[in-house]
C-alpha cells in the first residue's frame, strides 16, 4: 500500500490566499448586489506595457515560422535574458553578479517555495512573523518544521522574528542560531523595509554563523528611499551567503504571464559543495525553462521603452499607495508600509482582530483585504491592503472605510 508524505496532513487549513478566496466567493453569491472592490491579494490590474506586448506579439510570429521557431527553452533561461538582468539588476548597481549565475524561472513563489528542497532536512529556518506564508508552508512539506501549535499558531522547530510595530518592524539577530534565514524586502506583507546598513548587518550574521539568506526582493522596484539596498548583493560578503529571488509580478505585471529568477553566486559553498551547481541540477532536472515568448517579453523589460512605461506603472501603484495611507491615516488609523512597497499594513481599530476585521470591512465597506494574523502570530491585530487595484477603485475603497 503506497504511503504519502504525511508532512502535507501537518499543514493547517488551505493557502491564506485560498481560503480569503473561498470566504469572499461566499459572501458574493450571497449579495449578488453588492460591488466588492478587491484590495487582498497582492495582483497586478494595469495591462503589460506596450513594449512588452510588442515584444510577445513578435515572439509569437516567430513561433509561427520553421525558421524562428523556439522549441525547449535552455534549462537555465535564454542568453538574451539573463545577460539583460545581470547589465541592468547588477552591474548597474554595482553589483558583481554575472549571467551564468541567473536561473531563469516561472515565478518567484515557485522558486521561493523550491529553493528548501538544495537544504537538508536537519536544517532550521528562520522567519520574520508576519510571512509570507509559501516560506514556512514549502519547509512544512519538506518536513523542517517539527510540530504545529495551534495555541500559538507557531511551528516547534521554526525561529519566528517579529516585526512588529515595537521594533519598527525591523527582525532583530535571534536567540538560537538559524542555518536558513529567509528576509522579504521591502516587505511583504508589512510594506515596510530595513536600511542598507542593516541589510548589511544581516549579511555579516550569516557569514559568521554559516548560514545562508534566502533574499526574496520581489518589491525591489517599489523602494522610493536612497539608503534602502535594491539587491542583497549591494552588500560586502552577501556572495558567500545569499541567495536572491526575483519576480516580474510586480514590477511589470506578470502576475498572470509568469516569470521571475534566482542568482545563486559561485561561491556560495557548503564545504566544498557549490549550491550552483545544485541548484542548476535541480533545476535541470524538473524545469524545462521558461517560454520563449514570456523570456522575450522579459527582455523588453529592461529596453528603454518598457524602463519608461514601467516606472509609470510603478509610480501608479504607488499613487495609490499614498493614497490609501493618507485616507486611512485621516480616518483615524494607524498605518505602516506604502513609501518602498505596494502593502499598507495597519493596526486593526478598537482591538479586533485581524479576522474580525476583515469581516467587519467585507460586510460593511465591501472592501477585500488581508488578515494580518493569515501570515503569522505576529500579524494578529494587524490587516493588509494592496496597492494595485485601479485607482478609482482604491479612492472608492478609501471613502468607504472613511464612512463607516
Ligand atoms: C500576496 O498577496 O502576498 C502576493 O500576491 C502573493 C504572491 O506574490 O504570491
Amino acid at each position: 500500500m503506497f504511503k504519502i508524505n504525511d508532512n502535507y496532513q501537518k499543514l493547517p487549513g488551505s493557502y491564506l490566499f485560498s481560503t480569503i478566496a473561498k470566504k469572499v466567493n461566499e459572501y458574493s453569491a450571497a449579495n449578488p448586489d453588492k460591488k466588492l472592490i478587491r484590495l487582498g491579494i497582492g495582483d497586478v490590474t494595469q495591462p503589460i506595457a506596450p513594449a512588452i506586448i510588442e515584444a510577445l506579439h513578435s515572439a509569437v510570429d516567430e513561433m509561427s515560422k520553421a525558421e524562428t521557431f523556439h522549441g525547449y527553452a535552455p534549462d537555465l533561461g535564454y542568453e538574451f535574458l539573463r545577460n539583460a538582468i545581470a547589465e541592468n539588476d547588477y552591474k548597474a548597481r554595482g553589483c558583481d553578479i554575472s549571467a551564468d549565475e541567473i536561473f531563469v524561472s516561472d515565478g518567484a513563489k515557485s522558486d521561493s517555495g523550491n529553493i528548501q528542497e538544495i537544504f537538508s532536512e536537519d536544517n532550521r529556518i528562520a522567519v520574520c512573523d508576519p510571512v509570507y506564508p509559501v516560506y514556512v508552508d514549502s519547509n512544512v512539506m519538506a518536513g523542517r518544521t517539527g510540530t504545529y501549535d495551534p495555541a500559538t499558531e507557531m511551528w516547534s522547530n521554526v525561529i519566528y522574528m517579529p516585526c512588529v510595530k515595537e521594533n519598527n518592524f525591523v527582525p532583530e539577530f535571534p536567540k538560537e542560531t538559524p542555518d536558513m534565514i529567509y528576509l522579504c524586502l521591502p516587505n511583504n506583507p508589512t510594506g515596510t523595509t530595513i536600511t542598507k546598513a542593516q541589510l548589511q548587518e544581516w549579511v555579516d550574521y550569516a557569514n559568521k554563523v554559516g548560514a545562508v539568506i534566502i533574499y526574496d526582493g520581489a518589491y525591489e522596484a517599489y523602494i522610493s528611499e536612497d539608503d534602502v539596498a535594491h539587491s542583497i548583493y549591494e552588500c560586502e560578503g552577501a556572495r558567500t551567503c545569499a541567495i536572491e529571488i526575483k519576480s516580474f509580478s510586480k514590477n511589470a505585471g506578470f502576475t498572470g504571464v509568469r516569470l521571475g529568477y534566482t542568482v545563486v553566486p559561485k561561491e556560495l559553498k557548503c564545504g566544498d559543495v557549490s549550491l550552483h551547481a545544485m541548484w542548476a541540477r535541480r533545476h535541470g532536472t524538473k524545469f524545462n525553462g521558461a517560454p520563449y515568448i514570456i523570456q522575450r517579453a522579459g527582455e523588453a523589460v529592461y529596453s528603454e521603452a518598457g524602463k519608461a512605461q514601467l516606472k509609470q506603472q510603478v509610480a501608479y501603484y504607488m499613487k495609490n499607495a499614498a493614497t490609501i495611507k493618507r485616507g486611512l491615516q485621516e480616518a483615524g488609523y494607524e498605518v505602516f508600509g506604502g513609501v518602498n512597497a505596494p502593502y499598507i499594513w495597519l493596526k486593526t481599530p478598537d482591538q479586533m482582530s485581524s479576522w474580525e476585521f476583515f469581516d467587519y470591512l467585507l460586510e460593511k465597506a465591501n472592501v477585500v483585504g488581508t488578515p494580518g494574523s493569515g501570515f503569522g502570530p505576529s500579524g494578529e491585530g494587524y490587516f493588509r491592503l494592496t496597492a494595485f487595484g485601479a485607482y478609482e477603485n482604491t479612492l472608492e475603497a478609501l471613502e468607504r472605510i472613511k464612512a463607516l
